[in-house]
């Protein structure tokens, strides 16, 4: 399987509905010199050729498809101890329709919850499976939390999609959230060379990703490859992941008994390889990068 994408913000459209989106978040749109932009009071969602089903079909699949439970595997093999820390504070970025909260909360490890996401309609799935968490509508680059209020940040598959020109300051807003001591954890698209597809979606290199990191404040402890087999055998049939389409909403449908039982044991393989620290996987169509804050 290649990665999981989401196209919803492919157009000028999304983009515009994702500052209206930031002012319904309540924060002024002139923050950073900013133009004000007009609140609306229904924002659009989706923009066009996604599905309308389209976060149906991810809390459909987030919590039981086996790439989603493997890949929640090897993020816990790399965040390591930093999972049984007390007391920590989690939030997730572009949470979707909430599956990562709902595990955080079943797993009785935080002592706090909270999720953001541009997507009113994920936020409002998430609201109805995450009661527990504090959930906002909001873009990566204007996060409405105080800084230094997260001991750990988690994004899953959302990097991708932010718009390049808006890249360095979502993730400074990331390090702004940050608490000291804290960490973020990333997860985006893999590629051996960065491959940008179009000005909103991309797939990282190793380096690419440390880079984008660091140029935000933030250093990475360990970036990783994951997907290593599927992803090798995707390659050799001259897959590798592509920006969403019309016709692809990337995400993904049952499979076979076969083909989930062999990805689930892959997928567990690497992440007892991965529960090593400093062990990384040399290639996959799956990004992953534990970073901390940098001085200053
Ligand atoms: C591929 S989905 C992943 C959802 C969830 N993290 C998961 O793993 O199931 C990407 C999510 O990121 C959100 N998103 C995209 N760009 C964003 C941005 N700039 N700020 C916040 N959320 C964003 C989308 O609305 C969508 O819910």
């Amino acid at each position: 399987m290649a990665s999981i994408s989401s196209n919803y913000l492919e157009t000028g459209a999304g983009r515009a509905a994702g500052r209206v989106w930031s002012n319904l978040a309540g924060r002024p749109a002139f923050r950073r010199g900013r133009l004000p932009t007009i609140s609306l009071m229904h924002a659009p969602t989706i923009a066009p050729g996604v599905p309308s089903d389209y976060y149906e079909r991810i809390a459909d699949v987030d919590a039981r498809h086996w790439w989603y439970r493997g890949m929640l595997a090897i993020e816990c093999a790399v965040l390591g101890e930093r999972l049984s820390r007390p007391a920590q504070r989690l939030l997730d970025v572009g949470c979707g329709t909430g599956g990562f909260l709902r595990w955080a909360v079943e797993s009785g490890r935080f002592a706090s919850i909270a999720g953001a996401d541009l997507g009113s309609d994920a936020i409002d799935f998430a609201r109805r499976r995450v009661p527990e968490a504090d959930l906002r509508v909001a873009p990566m680059r204007e996060l409405p939390f105080a800084d230094a209020s997260f001991d750990l940040v988690v994004s899953h598959d959302v990097l991708q999609h932010v718009p390049e020109p808006e890249v360095d300051e979502s993730l400074r807003e990331l390090r702004r959230v940050l608490a000291p001591g804290g960490a973020v954890l990333l997860r985006t698209n893999g590629s051996r060379r960065l491959r940008v597809e179009r000005d909103d979606w991309r797939a990282y290199s190793r380096d690419a990703l440390a880079e984008t990191l660091e140029r935000a404040g933030l250093v990475c402890e360990r970036v990783t490859y994951a997907n290593l087999v599927l992803s090798l055998l995707a390659a050799a049939r001259g897959r590798s992941p592509r920006a969403p389409s019309e016709s692809s909403s990337g995400v993904p449908t049952a499979d076979g008994r076969l083909k989930s039982a062999v990805g689930a044991r892959l997928l567990a393989a690497e992440a007892r390889w991965l529960s090593r620290a400093g062990r990384t996987v040399p290639f996959g169509h799956n990004l992953l990068a534990l970073a901390v804050p940098g001085p200053g």
